[in-house]
């Protein structure tokens, strides 16, 4: 198989790059603008190897696209670009716009027009694959649980431009007869996430004795998935999924922002000792504008239907992503340096 993954410079994306080519089972070419988000010491271990090339393009450029699809040829496109942080949308929504809509639509547009320009055989296999979020579904009371069925009801920028593309992907799919499956997962955490979202947030401002805001009065709650377990998930979709379908995906780890915040300090204690807790550093601040009470998921079909469920607890992923940034200075201190400061983000004032 030939996988095109756009955003594979991300965090999600390249957790994919990697099981994929970890595991050899395709090739893989990564078509990335290389925005602040994306780290080129993410992909650097791949460079020069036979099944793997870069696209450094932007989603929202037809003709790039349309040269890339030319040059690779993929089989599945697996589509993850997109801008990914909340607090951001709060400051600059058109940039959010701009990518996970028109970026999209482009990347409809283009797919639809090398899907048809494809053998029997080969239209027959091809999916393009669109990675969304939970946050589509808006806000949950305390017990009740998103599914594939809920009811879209996005309520921040960064939400309302993902449940646009999930819209269009159908759209593509029904009009045009484009072969998509979608996906729609809980929040991500582990390896290579830009320091921006709260856990590598928690992390780094802990490790350097910064205190670690958290929003509000820290009881909205998230479900919570390792990367890694998404990738396979994610995998387990384009090969096993009916065209057409949508599947939920999550952890089944349900947390208070507050409590993960006060695992990663309890961590922090241990496997990078100082002489004060790093629990003395939590302080509550101002909450995000519009900030969504709880989030959780029923991810019933895709354990019944393609039998997926997620490997790795809540407590030993969290454990090793907090070693992985102590053992990762190389990778986060350029970002730290040059990108983003670990400052607070979403004042709706840029
Ligand atoms: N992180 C999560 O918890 C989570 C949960 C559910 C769904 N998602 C979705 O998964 C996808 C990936 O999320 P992530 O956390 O890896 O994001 P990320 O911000 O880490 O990575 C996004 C990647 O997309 C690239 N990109 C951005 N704009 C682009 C453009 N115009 N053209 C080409 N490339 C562009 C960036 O360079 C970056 O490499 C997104 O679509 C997001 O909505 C994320």
């Amino acid at each position: 198989m030939r996988l095109l993954v756009t955003g594979g410079a991300g965090f999600i994306g390249s957790a994919v790059v990697r099981h994929c080519l970890g595991k050899g089972l395709a090739s893989i070419g990564v078509l990335d603008a290389m925005t602040y988000a994306a780290s080129p010491r993410t992909l650097a271990p791949f460079g020069g190897r036979a099944d793997f090339v870069l696209y450094e393009r932007n989603i929202c450029a037809p003709l790039s696209v349309r040269t890339a699809l030319r040059e690779f040829e993929p089989d599945a496109i697996m589509h993850l670009a997109a801008e990914s942080h909340v607090d951001r949308s709060i400051d600059k929504p058109a940039a959010f716009v701009q990518t996970n809509v028109v970026g999209t639509q482009v990347m409809l547009d283009e797919a639809l027009a090398y899907w048809r320009s494809l053998s029997d055989i080969r239209r027959a296999r091809f999916r393009f694959h669109h990675i969304s979020t939970d946050e589509v579904f808006g806000s949950l009371g305390d017990s009740d649980y998103f599914h594939e069925n809920t009811r879209y009801d996005p309520r921040s920028p960064y939400s309302a431009s993902k449940a646009a593309s999930d819209h269009l992907v159908r759209a593509w799919h029904h009009t045009f007869g484009l072969p998509v499956v979608l996906t729609n997962c809980t929040n991500n955490y582990g390896p290579y996430q830009f320091p921006e979202k709260l856990v590598p947030l928690m992390i780094l401002r802990g490790l350097s004795g910064q205190p670690m805001p958290v929003y509000g009065d820290g009881q909205n709650v998230r479900d919570w998935l390792f990367v890694d377990d998404h990738a396979e998930a994610l995998w387990t979709v384009l090969t096993l999924g009916k065209v057409g379908d949508t599947y939920a995906i999550g952890g089944m780890a349900e947390r208070r922002n507050l409590d993960v915040v006060n695992t990663l300090a309890s961590h922090l204690d241990e496997l990078a000792p100082c002489s004060t807790s790093r629990k003395d550093l939590i302080q509550f601040v101002p909450d995000r504008p519009g900030h969504d009470r709880r989030y959780a998921m029923d991810c019933g079909k895709i354990r019944r239907e393609l039998g997926w469920s997620p490997k790795r607890s809540f407590e030993d992923g969290l454990r090793e992503t907090v070693r992985w940034y102590l053992d990762h200075r190389d990778w986060w201190e350029p970002l730290v340096h040059k990108t983003y400061r670990l400052e607070r983000l979403g004042g709706g004032v840029a």
